[in-house]
């Protein structure tokens, strides 16, 4: 059975097997969700947000629960160890250096603005 899952805020929708874990559906449909670990719920570098429920996904399994320790009441869960079974929607956060260069270009487009 194929499910759906969709990646925000990009927007990206990919069906994937019943089953699937969230970080190999995001490789699908080629969002980036940055790992260190490969998997191993080690790293801790693949957290993801459940913007408006954790329908659709499985519930956290005692390794995920052990290493996100409070974070997992908050809505985060670890894409490697989240399996999709049914349609579901999840918030990958934007990489931290990504959001440095952006928010550099962004100030320095207002230093332009006022030249
Ligand atoms: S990939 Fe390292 S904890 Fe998920």
């Amino acid at each position: 059975m194929n499910v759906e899952i969709t990646f925000l805020p990009s927007g990206r929708t990919v069906m994937v097997r019943a089953g699937t874990t969230v970080l190999d559906a995001a490789r699908k449909a080629g969002v980036p969700i940055r790992t260190r670990c490969d998997g191993k719920a080690a790293c801790l570098m693949c957290k993801v947000a459940l913007p408006h429920s954790s329908a659709g996904l499985t519930p956290p399994n005692d390794n995920e629960r052990r290493k996100l320790a409070g974070l997992d009441r908050m809505g985060t869960r670890l894409a490697c160890q989240t399996r999709v079974f049914g349609r579901a929607i999840v918030e990958v956060p934007e990489d931290p250096f990504r959001a440095a260069v952006r928010k550099q270009m962004m100030r320095q487009a207002e230093d332009d603005e006022l030249w």
